[in-house]
C-alpha cells in the first residue's frame, strides 16, 4: 500500500525525525498496517482508531459544585475480533513451530525446563479447563500472585484465552498490598503458590494470599500451584479452606489439552496493572487485547532486531522500521532475557506477550539475582546462549559493585550476546559503560527504553544498530549512532511522537528541562482506570487538555540532534530500583501507625537503587516514648506489612512541624534537600517556614 507523502518519520537513514512532521493519517495506517500484518484476526477490523479527546469539554457542575469534563475515549481496531493467547501461542503451532522452544526456565534451586510452543499450547489449554471449571467467564477478574516461573505465563495467557481480566501482583508485595488489588479488581479467583524460593530459603506465600482474603471480596476460589511442597505430606500442611481453595494439578489433572479459542472485541479488557500516581492508592491501568498486542508486537520486532535490514548505499545496515514482518532467520536465532519479575508492566509486554506474540525463545529465571552468588546471572547469559539481555540500571549497579572490574577474565562465554536493554530508570554513564563493557563486549547495541504502564509499551529509545558496519559513534555517513549515547532514550518509536514542552505547552530550548508529553500515542496506550475514569482524565488528559496530550510525568531535555533525554519524575511518585511508589501512599500508611500524627516523605539520591525513601514524622505521644532506632523499626516494619519490602524508608527523622504550602500541600522538594544539605529552593508559598530551621537542626543532631 502506497504511503501518505510525509510519511518521513519511520526512515531509518533519518534517524532524528520531527514529530511535526507525522499527520494523523499516516501514523493511524501506519498502525493498521502492523496490526493487519502482526496479528492473526478472527474478524478484520473496520475503523483503524477513534480518539474522542481533542480538549475536554464542560459538563457543568455537580452536586457538589465542581466542574465535570468529558473523559477522552480511545478506540484502536473496532470492530476486529482475535484471540490474544491464540496469537501468542496455537498459532505459532499450526505454523509448523510447535517444536520450537518457548520458555526457558530456571528455578532458582538450579532446576530447569525447556517449554516448547506445543507443550505451551497444551499446558495453555489445561489451565483455560481449569479456570471454566471454577466458573471464569470472560469479564471476570482473575488476581495472579505467582514468582517467575511457567504457570504464571501459562495462567496470564488462560485468562487472555477466555477473556477474563488478569491482574499480575509482585510476590514481593504484602498482603495488605495483595489486598487492595483483590478488592479493588473485585476479582472472583486469586491464584497462588504454596511457596516461594527467595535468596536460598523457601518463603510461605498461601498465608499472604489467606490474609488479603479475609476482608469484604468477591474470591470464590483460590487456585495453589505446588512451588516448594513437593509431596502430597508438605501440601497437607498447607493453610487450607476446604470449599475455596483447589490445588493446580488436582484441577486439571483430568481436562483435555486442546481447547477452542473464542474470538474477542479488540477493545475487550486484557488486563488492569496497577501502577502508583500522585494521590493516595495505585491505581489499576487497563489495557485492552487489540491494541496493546499490535504495538506490543512491532516494539518487540522493533527494538530486539527481528526486523529484517535495509541496506544504505555505504552497505550500512539498519533495520527497516516500515516493515510489517519479521525475518524468520532472527526469529529463530533470538534468546530473548528480560529480568524483571512477571508482575511488572515490564514483563507483560517483554516477558510474556512481546517475545511470545513474535514466536521466539526465552529464558525466564525465577530467583534473585545474588542467588547462590552474584555470578548467577552470568551463568544463565551463558548458558542459554541469550542474544538480548534487558534489565534494569539497579541491577547493572549490584553487579558492578560485585564485580568493579567484570567478571573475572576468560570465566564466562558472553559472545551470543547483541543487545543489551534498560528499563526503569534513567542509567547512569558509569553503569551503561560496565555493561557495554563487560557484557557486550563493546560491541552489542544499547536500546535505552523509556515508557510507563500507562503507554504499555515503549514510547523512546535507540534502535538497534550493526556494529560491524559502524565505527563508534556515527554511522558512516555521518548520521549519529543514538545507541550509544549512554542515559539517553533519544526518539519516539514510529507510530508516535513525543514533545518536551514547558508548562504551556511551549518548547523549551535545547538542553533546558521541560515536560515530556506524547502528542500522538499509540494503540497500546490504557484506556481508562479501573473503576475511576475521572482519574485517568485527571492525572494524564486534563493538564495539556486543549492540546489533546498525554502527561507522561517525567521531566525531559533534549540535545541538539534532537533527542530527549528523561531527567525522572515531576510528581509525587519515587523511583526506587525502578519500582513506582507514590510518596502519598507511603505517608497514608504511616499515618496509619500509632506513633505517627502526620508524615512527609521525600526521595533522597542513592547509588544503588536510584531513589530511596526519608520519613518524616511528627509524633504521637505513644510514638515520643521510643528511642530513633525503636522508631525506625517499628515503622519500617508497618511499612513492609502495608505496602512490601520495597517501600521501607532508608530513614526515619522525627520532627516537630512539617514544612507546607498556605494551600495545605506539603513541600517533599524542600525535605530532599533538606536531607541531602542542598541549597533549599524556592520557599515563597510555605505557610510554616520556621519549621525548616528547626528541621535542620534534627537532621544536624539526628
Ligand atoms: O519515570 C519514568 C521511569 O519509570 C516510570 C514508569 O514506571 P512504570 O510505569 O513502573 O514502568 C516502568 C517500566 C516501563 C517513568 O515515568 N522510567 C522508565 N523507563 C525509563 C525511565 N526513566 C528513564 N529512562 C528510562 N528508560
Amino acid at each position: 500500500m502506497a504511503l501518505p507523502a510525509d510519511f518521513t518519520f519511520s526512515d531509518p537513514f533519518n534517524p532524528t525525525p520531527n514529530p511535526a512532521l507525522i499527520s494523523d493519517e499516516a501514523r493511524i495506517q501506519f498502525w493498521g498496517d502492523q496490526a493487519r500484518a502482526r496479528l492473526t484476526w478472527g474478524v478484520p477490523f473496520t475503523e483503524e482508531n477513534t480518539h474522542s479527546f481533542k480538549k475536554p469539554v464542560s459538563l457543568g457542575l455537580d452536586a457538589d459544585g465542581v466542574e465535570q469534563f468529558t473523559i477522552p475515549k480511545i478506540k484502536w481496531f473496532e470492530g476486529g475480533k482475535l484471540n490474544v493467547a491464540y496469537n501468542c501461542v496455537d498459532r505459532h503451532v499450526e505454523a509448523g513451530r510447535g517444536n520450537k522452544t518457548a520458555l526457558l526456565f530456571e528455578g532458582e534451586p538450579g532446576d530447569r525446563e525447556a517449554i516448547s510452543y506445543a507443550e505451551l499450547q497444551k499446558r495453555v489449554a489445561k489451565a483455560t479447563h481449569g479456570l471454566e471449571k471454577l466458573g471464569v467467564a470472560k469479564g471476570d477478574r482473575v488476581v495472579i500472585y505467582l514468582p517467575v516461573i511457567p504457570e504464571t505465563i501459562i495462567f496470564t495467557l488462560a485468562c487472555a484465552r477466555i477473556g477474563a481480566i488478569h491482574s499480575l501482583v509482585f510476590g514481593g508485595f504484602s498482603a495488605e498490598a495483595l489486598r487492595f488489588r483483590v478488592e479493588d479488581t473485585g476479582a472472583k479467583v486469586l491464584i497462588t503458590t504454596d511457596g516461594q524460593n527467595r535468596r536460598g530459603s523457601v518463603v510461605p506465600v498461601k498465608v499472604n494470599a489467606d490474609d488479603a482474603c479475609t476482608g469484604e471480596n468477591k474470591i470464590e476460589h483460590i487456585i495453589v500451584v505446588d512451588r516448594t511442597a513437593g509431596t502430597a505430606e508438605a501440601r497437607a500442611s498447607v493453610p487450607w479452606a476446604q470449599d475455596r481453595d483447589v490445588w493446580y494439578h488436582e484441577l486439571i489433572a483430568n481436562v483435555p489439552d486442546t481447547h477452542e479459542a473464542p474470538l474477542h472485541d479488540a477493545e475487550d479488557p486484557l488486563f488492569i496493572i496497577y501502577t502508583s500516581g500522585t494521590t493516595g492508592k495505585p491505581k489499576g491501568l487497563v489495557h485492552t487485547m487489540g491494541g496493546y498486542l499490535t504495538q506490543t508486537a512491532y516494539t518487540h520486532a522493533l527494538l530486539y532486531d527481528l526486523l529484517p535490514d535495509v541496506e544504505g548505499e555505504d552497505g550500512t545496515r539498519r533495520p527497516d522500521e516500515l516493515s510489517t514482518v519479521n525475518d524468520p532467520a532472527k526469529v529463530e536465532s533470538a534468546v530473548h532475557w528480560c529480568t524483571a519479575d512477571l508482575a511488572w508492566v515490564t514483563a507483560h509486554t517483554y516477558e510474556i506477550y512481546g517475545p511470545l506474540v513474535n514466536g521466539v525463545t526465552e529464558v525466564i529465571y525465577e530467583g534473585t539475582p545474588n542467588t547462590p552468588t552474584f555470578e548467577r546471572h552470568f551463568e544463565i547469559l551463558e548458558r542459554y546462549k541469550v542474544t538480548n539481555y534487558y534489565t534494569a540500571p539497579t541491577l547493572i549497579r549490584s553487579l558492578m559493585g560485585a564485580f568493579p572490574q567484570g567478571p573475572q577474565a576468560g570465566k564466562f562465554d558472553f559472545s551470543s550476546i547483541k543487545l543489551l536493554g534498560s528499563v526503569g530508570e534513567s542509567i547512569n554513564p558509569e553503569a551503561w559503560h560496565w555493561l557495554y563493557t563487560h557484557i557486550g563486549g563493546n560491541n552489542a547495541s544499547f536500546i535505552d527504553t523509556w515508557w510507563q504502564s500507562e503507554t504499555g509499551s515503549t514510547v523512546c529509545s535507540p534502535r538497534p544498530h550493526d556494529p560491524q558496519f559502524a565505527p563508534a559513534g556515527t554511522y558512516p555517513d555521518g548520521a549519529p549512532r543514538t545507541s550509544l549515547k549512554p542515559g539517553c532514550a533519544t526518539r519516539a518509536v514510529p507510530g508516535i511522537s513525543t514533545r518536551v514542552v514547558d508548562e504551556k505547552g511551549d518548547p523549551v530550548e535545547t538542553g533546558t528541562q521541560g515536560f515530556i508529553v506524547v502528542d500522538k500515542i499509540g494503540p497500546s496506550m490504557a484506556r481508562t482506570v479501573w473503576g475511576n475514569p475521572q482519574r485517568y482524565l485527571d492525572s494524564y488528559w486534563k493538564h495539556y487538555g486543549e492540546r489533546g496530550w498525554f502527561l507522561a510525568g517525567d521531566g525531559a531535555k533534549q540535545d541538539a540532534e534532537g533527542d530527549t533525554y528523561i531527567l525522572g519524575r515531576i510528581d509525587d511518585v519515587i523511583n526506587i530500583s525502578g519500582h513506582r511508589l507514590s510518596t502519598i501512599e507511603i505517608e497514608s500508611a504511616l499515618i496509619t501507625h500509632e506513633t505517627v500524627i502526620e508524615a512527609g516523605v521525600c526521595p533522597i539520591e542513592d547509588e544503588l537503587t536510584g531513589h530511596q525513601a526519608v520519613a518524616f514524622v511528627t509524633l504521637s505521644k505513644a510514638g515520643n516514648t521510643l528511642s530513633t532506632q525503636e522508631l525506625k523499626t517499628v515503622l519500617s516494619e508497618h511499612i513492609r506489612h502495608e505496602i512490601g519490602p520495597i517501600a521501607k524508608p532508608k530513614d526515619v527523622v522525627a520532627v516537630a512541624d512539617i514544612p507546607k504550602t498556605r494551600s495545605g500541600k506539603i513541600t517533599r522538594r524542600l525535605l530532599s534537600q533538606l536531607y541531602e544539605g542542598k541549597a533549599l529552593g524556592d520557599r515563597s508559598s510555605l505557610q510554616n517556614e520556621e519549621a525548616l530551621d528547626a528541621i535542620a537542626r534534627v537532621i544536624a543532631a539526628h
